[in-house]
């Protein structure tokens, strides 16, 4: 298959883990018979510094015209005094409203031999955690009209969503969870919030059309308290955008690995960004110390979804399994007494067992 890839490697560790990425897809298309071509382009602080904004018509248009988008990370303390409309953060959000991608897939699973790492107890995560967080992403108060008053002592966000917005993110919900153990749980705010009540009113009417899966509906700031209290009884957290903002760090954090999950922003085509959960670390930027694993696994996804290629997507997730039991662990996922290795060692070992 021949595979268009917009590389976006964006700042901090975003270049160290996107080249390791890169070594493993590479490695995946010489012995799975691929044809990748690459094109790498600037957006968040990087693209700031070059062309003053940090996303520029060029690289959204190049974005447009690739097959899938892997990204690494934006941001960073050199940009923070920017204010709001030029933030490297803002790329993020222009590739995501610019492409389209309404949907926005952030798993959080315990590895086993990485269980040490979790805050939480043995006795809670030993139910074990495999959930799957289904944000919803280019809609609700992050794209919202925002403001201040003329006085500047008064500032507003808005909260909005139309009907079409939330039926076809709770579509791609159900759908992953019949994949997986058949329960959408929707998160929400309906007993304050009229957009939460709209999406309550409309996720119900959806789910006759898939009798096979459960679902039931959750307050935000109980499902907050739930995931440390009892991550196993989700399966498919369902929410709109900033709640699955917080809700994805969260439990993404109880599995210990933040290095090592990844997420794919989708829309109904083929077409999707693929892109680790963490952020660009810049205070360990270009020292070969940053955990490559997140990316790499983003690149799995990329194969499986924008691509269908199945058995080349499982043979990346395999060669990280294999390489995490013979014990390859970059600085974050190490415990006391295990040996560690760097970025590229990490990149090279399991490129090795694909
Ligand atoms: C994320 C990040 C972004 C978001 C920021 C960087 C704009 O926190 O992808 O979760 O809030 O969506
Ligand atoms: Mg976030």
């Amino acid at each position: 298959m021949d595979m268009k890839i917009a590389l976006v490697p964006g700042d901090g560790i975003g270049p160290d883990i996107v080249e390791e990425a890169v070594r493993v897809l590479d490695r995946v298309a010489s012995k799975f018979g691929h044809d990748i071509e690459y094109k790498e382009i600037d957006a968040g602080g990087i693209s700031i510094d070059k062309y003053g904004i940090p996303l520029t018509e060029d690289a959204l248009e190049s974005a447009k015209a690739s097959d899938a988008v892997l990204l690494g990370a934006v941001g960073g303390p050199r940009w923070d005094s920017l204010p709001g409309a030029k933030r490297p953060e803002k790329a993020l959000l222009g590739l995501r409203s610019g492409l389209g991608l309404f949907c926005n897939f952030r798993p959080a699973v315990i590895y086993p031999e990485l269980a040490d790492a979790s805050p939480l107890k043995d006795s809670i995560i030993g139910k074990g955690v495999d959930l799957l967080v289904v944000r919803e992403l280019t809609g609700g108060i992050y794209f919202g009209e925002r403001g201040r008053s003329d006085d500047g002592e008064e500032a507003y966000d808005t909260m909005r969503y139309s009907r079409m917005e939330i039926t076809r993110i709770a579509r791609k919900a159900f759908e992953a969870a019949m994949l997986r153990k058949r329960h959408v749980t929707l998160v929400d705010k309906a007993n304050v919030l009229e957009s939460s009540r709209l999406w309550r009113e409309t996720v119900s009417a959806l789910a006759p059309s898939y009798p096979d899966v459960t679902l039931d509906f959750m307050y935000v700031d109980n499902a907050s308290m739930q995931l440390v209290q009892d991550p196993s009884r989700f399966d498919v957290v369902l929410t709109e955008n900033m709640f699955g903002d917080i809700l994805s760090d969260e439990a993404s954090m109880i599995t210990g690995s933040i290095g090592m999950l990844s997420s794919a922003s989708l829309r109904e085509d083929s077409f999707g960004m693929y892109e680790p959960i963490h952020g660009s670390a810049p205070d360990i930027a270009g020292q070969d110390i940053a955990n490559p694993i997140a990316t790499i696994l983003s690149a799995a996804s990329m194969l499986r979804y924008s691509f269908s290629l199945e058995k080349e997507a499982e043979a990346i997730e395999d060669a990280v399994k294999s390489a995490l039991a013979d014990g390859i662990r970059t600085r974050d996922i190490a415990v006391e007494g295990e040996k560690i290795v760097g970025t590229k060692e990490c990149g090279r070992e399991i490129g090795e067992r694909i």
